[in-house]
């Protein structure tokens, strides 16, 4: 760390402490008095429907915009008044569309001089991060004329290109089809081996259950809860005392069986998922949950699988959120 920049100590142990950030917009507050934490090595989800308030804000964080009150230390050092601090946070919060203009070698010299690089470990990282995010052979053409899915992974891989111990992205998946998701996904993921931390906004749950150590549920600019994403998602499966339980079977699932089975103690919410498999919500004993088991034998089929999984992340969104304005994928 740089010797100019003093350290408060009690924040050291977290790439990102923000404390009582708020952001008014005249009299409308975006965001209201929000505190989260990002341990070092942790990948934060902060997650809340559109208008919650995530990109206002990341840019509050990043700095593209002065919050209303609020402090924000990046590896224990005050954001706000040391800039330098955020040389060890890569982030892209702006769509990449205003990067139209340039290439991909360009934006990584651009961004890289941001951060005080030299051109000579600006061109040893540039060529690190763009094979990484599969742009390489990209790297001399204009971004304008890439796919989103192209644009959003040289996104990242500016992000990247400083080697940061914390990366800040405003969902990076946002308007990708699925092989997009999933390869953004698969980048990010491999970053967890290296030690560095992640925020990550998105208003997808399955985003943040597949990738996030934890996360900082967000609404109308408040924090709606916060803390280890199993944790809370146990503690709400705890609360509701119901589980969720997928069958998968074998042989001829008839309307019969799906009348028994809705009829069985326990049983709530029956949705068939596919031809030979249903999910149900079940609250009750375990030998009730054997007579399920039971049931299926009786109708001629066999049990493939039972996958039981504690209430999901969606219930805890529509539990938390306001379910007028929650907008699911
Ligand atoms: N420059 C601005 N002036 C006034 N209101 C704004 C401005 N930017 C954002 N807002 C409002 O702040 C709220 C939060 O916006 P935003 O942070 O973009 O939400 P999210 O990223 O979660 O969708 C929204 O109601 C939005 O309309
Ligand atoms: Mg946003």
């Amino acid at each position: 760390m740089n010797d100019d920049i003093p350290e408060t100590s009690s924040l050291s142990d977290y790439s990102l402490s923000v404390r009582n950030l708020t952001k008014r917009y005249k009299a409308f507050t975006a965001v209201d008095n929000l505190s989260l934490d990002v341990k070092k090595g942790e990948f934060m989800g902060l997650l809340g429907p559109n208008g919650a308030g995530k990109s206002t804000t990341l840019k509050a964080i990043t700095g593209l915009l002065t919050p209303t009150s609020g402090e924000i230390y990046v590896n224990g050092v005050d954001a706000r008044k040391h800039r330098k601090a955020m040389r060890h946070v890569g982030c892209v919060i702006e769509t990449p569309e205003c990067y139209h203009n340039f290439t991909p070698t360009e934006m990584m010299t651009y961004v890289g001089h941001v951060h005080g690089l030299s051109n000579r470990e600006i061109k040893i990282r540039a060529r690190d991060v763009l094979e990484e995010v599969r742009m390489w052979s990209w790297r001399d053409k204009n971004v304008g004329s890439f796919s989103k899915g192209m644009r959003q992974r040289v996104a990242l891989a500016a992000a990247m290109l400083p080697n940061p111990d914390l990366i800040i992205l405003d969902e990076p998946t946002s308007g990708l089809d699925p092989r997009g998701m999933i390869e953004i996904r698969r980048t990010l993921n491999a970053l967890k081996g290296r030690g560095m931390s992640l925020l990550i906004s998105t208003h997808i749950l399955k985003e943040v259950s597949e990738m996030c150590t934890s996360m900082t549920m967000i609404n109308h600019g408040k924090q709606v809860i916060s803390g280890d994403v199993n944790t809370l998602v146990h503690n709400l499966a705890q609360n509701e005392n119901s589980v969720s339980i997928e069958l998968r079977m074998l042989g001829n699932m008839t309307d019969t069986f799906i009348r028994d089975m809705t009829a069985m103690a326990g049983v709530s919410n029956l949705e068939r998922t596919g031809e030979r498999s249903v999910k149900f919500g079940f609250v009750g004993t375990d030998d009730q949950q054997a007579d399920i088991v039971d049931l299926v034998y009786a109708h001629k089929m066999r049990l493939l699988c039972m996958n039981e999984t504690g209430a999901d992340l969606e219930s805890l969104y529509m539990k938390l959120t306001d379910e007028s304005e929650v907008n699911i994928r």
